[in-house]
């Protein structure tokens, strides 16, 4: 949503800038038509020429101050002749401002495009930086189930081995590698919702229901309360969000030594917020720093042995295409919560 808004709101600003360079520059001409050429502010109105065309370079770049000096040109040239005052040299000035002019629409224009192009570069050395660490993040992800699903099956094929314990054992590795799989196709592919009315405890109960054997086995419980609330959006998508939370933070609570048992805790919250659903999944584990913070949303950003990095990925993608927001706060007891917006439906 944010996006979109960021996209609106750029393209409004590139149609005022330039509306506030044309303006301007008819603005000045105009003042220096209907102004006396002995009037003392002048010469003070033409050096205002200056600023739409250092704007329109920084905006435009080369090609757009070209061609704002050359409105300036077409709008000053004939009030030039019409005021000229007979000889080269009593308008030496007026002249070599034109040609100054000139000079600084190439020179700030220049830099413009320079500036234009490290950033390009920038942008191109991170796609192909993050392109790398993706693929061998993947490789890797991918590596271990693999060769844990070979060794299993080169057992059973040399007649050694219990095949009823390696079943379940390579059945979890290849939905391990399935995860992995689903995971960075939901992030490449465009996400296509399919949404209808839905009760939304109804999805989060759903979300706990799946990530209970994790969390029992991390000793981690669950204190969930929730009202009556439903949106209009795609329930496997936002199940799919809601595990992505609640799996992080049953990891982060596994992660921290000083809890015992019952003390390690998510408290998972629906509420009517203003016109939304208000979604919050609060654990009591080892928090965020501002550095995760700032980067968790990113792809292939993680910190465990074992992560893609993709949760918090798709969990983003999937809340930005319900046009829903998504934050983190830093309770102050510690840990971390996560909390979703979504648009709902009325009561
Ligand atoms: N509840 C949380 N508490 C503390 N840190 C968290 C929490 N949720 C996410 N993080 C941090 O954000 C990082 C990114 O999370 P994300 O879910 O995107 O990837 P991941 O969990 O590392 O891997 P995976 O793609 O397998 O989920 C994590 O590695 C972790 O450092
Ligand atoms: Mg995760």
């Amino acid at each position: 949503m944010l996006k979109k808004e960021y996209r609106k709101l750029h393209c409004l600003m590139s149609q005022k800038v330039f509306w506030l360079i044309a303006l301007s520059v008819t603005g000045i001409t105009g003042l220096q038509y209907f102004s006396s050429r002995e009037c003392s502010l002048h010469e003070l109105y033409r050096e205002l020429y200056s600023f739409p065309l250092f704007i329109a370079a920084m905006r435009y770049g080369t090609k757009g101050a070209l061609i704002c000096l050359a409105s300036i040109y077409a709008l000053y040239l004939p009030y030039m002749f019409i005021t000229w005052q007979g000889s080269w040299k009593q308008e030496s000035v007026r002249v070599v401002e034109l040609f100054f002019y000139l000079f600084l629409a190439a020179w700030a224009g220049y830099f413009a495009d320079r500036e234009k192009a490290l950033k390009a570069e920038l942008e191109q050395n991170r796609f192909v930086t993050s392109l790398g660490r993706i693929t061998s993040g993947i490789v890797h992800d991918l590596k271990n189930p693999l060769i844990s699903i070979r060794g299993l099956l080169e057992r059973l094929a040399k007649g050694k081995g219990d095949c009823s314990r390696y079943l379940p054992v390579m059945l979890s590795d290849t939905q391990l590698m399935e995860r992995i799989v689903y995971d960075v196709l939901d992030f490449a592919k465009p996400l296509k919702l399919k949404r209808k009315g839905v009760d939304l405890s109804a999805i989060i109960e759903n979300a706990v229901r799946i990530c209970r054997e994790k969390a029992k086995k991390a000793g981690v419980s669950f204190d969930v309360r929730l009202s009556d609330i439903s949106v209009e959006a795609d329930q496997y998508l936002i199940e799919r969000a809601l595990v992505n939370i609640i799996s992080n933070a049953i990891e982060s609570l596994s992660e921290v030594s000083r809890l015992t048992q019952k003390d390690k805790k998510i408290s998972i919250k629906l509420e009517r917020h203003n016109n939304s659903a208000q979604i919050t999944v609060r654990d009591n584990g080892k928090g965020m720093d501002k550095e995760i913070r700032k980067h968790c949303f990113e792809p292939y950003f993680s910190n465990k042995r074992a992560g893609t990095g993709l949760g918090l990925a798709i969990v983003k993608k999937i809340i930005d295409a319900h046009d829903g927001r998504i934050d983190i706060a830093l309770p102050d007891s510690g840990g971390t919560a996560f909390i979703i917006n979504l648009q709902s439906l009325p009561a």
